[in-house]
């Protein structure tokens, strides 16, 4: 429970992990696998408001829209929906809510209380059948990593989960966000299960989000935080918190942070167990954390009982 306390205060470094768990940051730091080349400075030094500001400034949410090569030739323009994912509530939602898939929303009773948002972000195939009590049952927008688009068990075809919903993808890419490169050799390719959906489904607003947007905010959590951090891009999670801020007045964040229930267990949907999912190995989990630790204005009640952060959106930020 140490760990816990420091982390709600945002007072911990990577040195407090597990040794599992720093073996695999140094491995990924080794291995480099994105090629991530780092022209900024660490410092974690801006107040909650500087770095709101800087986050205001410089986050645009951005999708392929089919202008760029190689998928201009590939004809993708007409391809891609007509309104971009920024403009589909042009005047901003009201109050969204961002649920993770951490076993720790189990025997929350956050149900009610995520259900009320105007909106609801959930992630890749975390269900809301049987698990309403703690996570409800409405679900605006869904982030899905690349394998659920590639691997048959998750039936993306098919499966409800992935209907009548607003879908947004995403795959790392290298970090020179070549995108050549990236249609060569995706790491699970999205771009053939992306057309055909889009083929079939067209009025459904899909979108494969742009890798110059990952990576930026990858530098962002980089260029704030004293240590090194994965060089692997940020988790869904963190994706989407971001869009949230970028399309809602107010941002409601749960067990991101996570509360008293903090468990092991990976997924409230799964019997697995791997302390990774809630501190990070491959992506910079720790860090995004900590960042968004330092961005909130709710309370500590919510923190620890709910694990729920508020953040304000970008519309909502004077600086
Ligand atoms: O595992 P998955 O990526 O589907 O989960 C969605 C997001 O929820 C993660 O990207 C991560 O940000 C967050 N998460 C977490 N703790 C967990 C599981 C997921 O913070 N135990």
């Amino acid at each position: 429970r140490a760990f816990l306390y420091r982390l709600w205060k945002g007072n911990v470094s990577s040195k407090m992990l597990n040794p599992r768990l720093q073996k695999a940051m140094r491995d990924y730091l080794a291995a480099n696998k994105h090629g991530v080349r780092f022209r900024g400075r660490r410092e974690a030094r801006l107040s909650r408001t500087e770095l709101l500001c800087e986050l205001r400034r410089r986050v645009r949410v951005r999708t392929l829209d089919g202008t760029e090569a190689p998928f201009s030739a590939l004809g993708w323009r007409p391809l891609v929906p007509a309104v971009p994912l920024g403009q589909l509530h042009p005047r901003g939602l009201r109050s969204c809510a961002v649920v993770m898939s951490a076993g720790a929303i189990l025997n929350s009773s956050l149900g009610e209380e995520i259900d009320s948002h105007d909106a609801v972000l959930r992630f890749n195939s975390a269900p809301t059948r049987g698990y309403e009590k703690d996570v409800g049952n409405k679900t605006t927008v869904r982030i899905i990593n690349s394998q659920i688009l590639t691997n048959p068990s998750h039936h993306f075809i098919d499966s409800s989960l992935y209907k009548d919903v607003i879908l947004v993808a995403w795959d790392p890419a290298p970090y020179s966000a070549n995108l050549n490169l990236w249609y060569k050799k995706p790491d699970y390719n999205l771009f053939t299960p992306y057309i055909q959906h889009r083929q079939r489904n067209p009025a459904q607003p899909f979108y494969i989000l742009h890798p110059k947007f990952i990576w930026q905010l990858w530098d962002i959590i980089q260029e704030n935080t004293k240590e090194k951090i994965q060089p692997n891009p940020p988790s869904s999670g963190f994706i989407g918190i971001l869009i949230m801020m970028s399309m809602c007045r107010e941002v409601h964040v749960y067990e991101y942070i996570p509360s008293v229930r903090q468990t092991e267990l990976c997924h409230y949907h799964e019997l697995y167990y791997d302390a990774a999912c809630t501190l990070g190995a491959y992506h910079p989990l720790l860090y995004e954390k900590l960042l968004v630790q330092r961005l909130n204005t709710g309370t500590q009640a919510d923190l620890h009982h709910k694990g729920k952060v508020v953040l304000p959106g970008f519309r909502a930020v004077r600086c």
